[in-house]
């Protein structure tokens, strides 16, 4: 039998990713796979071997919550803190490997839309349709602000940019499954556009390669 089709969506952080492909997924009734969570997850459940963490993760997605060890660590798990935290923790191999299988097996019928640094590259190669969503800096650094912000959070616009640069860089210099456009992805770039009109873009694209 085929396997479900997935949309993954790639890029830097704070691109629209998440958002875009959460809405790409419930337009579509598809399943959603939100993959750096997991990376934020290991981040925030600790320990001093990232990779066993990984392995023994407890972790329960539910009605847009995460759970770990059935705690509610929704709000937890956004703090730029365990961003940069994850980060760090991505660059290990041993990580990547521990959690594929668990990211593998989001993919269920009727479809998937994945989003990630490597969900085209790595974890599934064979997506029926790659996106790579960008966005410039400075608009990213201003999406990110204003999610903290109304989020009820502190927030500085200055070190924000500097974060995310940094955490760019490290997560597209890494030599495991750095975060770069798969051969065969489409470039989106989202400063100039509407979430309707990258959710539009994307769903347009899908049709047509179907
Ligand atoms: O998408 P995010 O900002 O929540 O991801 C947090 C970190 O996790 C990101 O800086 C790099 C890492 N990550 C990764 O290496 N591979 C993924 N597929 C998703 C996230």
């Amino acid at each position: 039998m085929k396997s479900a089709p997935v949309i993954a969506i790639d890029g830097p952080s704070a691109s629209g990713k998440g958002t875009v492909a959460s809405r790409v997924a419930a337009r579509l009734g598809f399943h959603y796979l939100e993959s750096g969570a997991l990376y934020r997850l290991v981040a925030l459940a600790g320990g001093d071997r990232p990779e066993q963490t990984a392995a023994g993760l407890d972790v329960e997605f539910r009605d847009q919550k995460v759970f770990l060890n059935k705690q509610d660590v929704t709000d937890s798990l956004r703090s730029e803190a365990i961003g940069v935290r994850a980060s760090e923790i991505a660059g290990l191999a041993a990580v990547r490997a521990a959690l594929l299988g668990r990211q593998r097996a989001f993919r269920q019928r009727p479809g998937l839309v994945a989003d990630g640094r490597d969900m085209g590259t790595v974890v599934f190669p064979d997506a029926a349709l790659k996106v790579f969503l960008t966005a410039s800096a400075a608009a990213r650094a201003q999406r990110r602000y204003k999610q903290l912000i109304d989020k009820g959070n502190h927030a500085n616009l200055a070190a924000l940019s500097r974060d995310l640069e940094e955490r760019d860089q490290r997560d597209a210099a890494r030599e495991v499954a750095p975060l770069k456009p798969a051969a065969d992805a489409a470039s989106v770039d989202s400063s100039d556009l509407t979430v309707d009109e990258v959710v539009d873009r994307v769903l347009k694209m899908y049709r047509e390669r179907m």
